[in-house]
């Protein structure tokens, strides 16, 4: 949970964009570092969709779930609620998928546990996952990329 601030405003008054990408890429680290139990980083942002402004003086409520896992890489699905001070109203305002790599004291990608899938639902969310990674594979900028 965050307390958004008046320091946290962009030109209109509500939240920056980018102060929420923030606590996205956070949320998206513990999940994954968790997981892999070891440290990770973040390796793409794709799909960022905001839903509705978020007023400073709310709460952001952040739900991160593991939806596909492959050898290092790691795809989490992450949801942003606001919530204002008194509780009484709630808000989806966003939703991102974060691709965390999972790496060794070198810097080098290391292999992480496979991801348990106990129900129809689990299974169907990482074949998903698993299409988007594949497409995120083929799409991905070569190194070193354009200026
Ligand atoms: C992410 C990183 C470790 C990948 O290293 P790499 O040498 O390209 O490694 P590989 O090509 O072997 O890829 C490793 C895995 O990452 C995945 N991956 C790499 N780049 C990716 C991208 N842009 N989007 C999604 N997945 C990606 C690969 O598909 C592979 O997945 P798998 O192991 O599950 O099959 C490296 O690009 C890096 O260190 N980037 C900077 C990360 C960082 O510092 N982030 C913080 C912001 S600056």
């Amino acid at each position: 949970m965050r307390l958004t601030l008046p320091t946290d405003a962009n030109f209109i008054g509500n939240v920056f964009g980018g102060v929420i990408l923030a606590e996205i890429d956070r949320v998206a680290y513990v999940t994954a570092s968790r997981h892999a139990r070891q440290n990770c980083v973040t390796a793409s942002f794709d799909r960022v969709d905001f839903l509705e402004p978020v007023h400073v003086g709310e709460l952001l409520q952040l739900y991160a779930e593991l939806t596909y896992v492959g050898r290092s890489s790691m795809e989490v699905s992450v949801d942003v609620h606001s919530e204002d001070i008194t509780g009484r109203t709630r808000r989806r305002v966003g939703h991102a998928y974060v691709t965390m790599v999972a790496v060794g004291a070198d810097g080098r990608p290391t292999e992480v546990p496979p991801l348990a899938q106990p129900t129809a639902a689990d299974m169907q969310k990482f074949r998903d996952g698993e299409r988007r990674m594949q497409e995120r594979r083929r799409t991905r900028p070569s190194v070193p990329g354009p200026n």
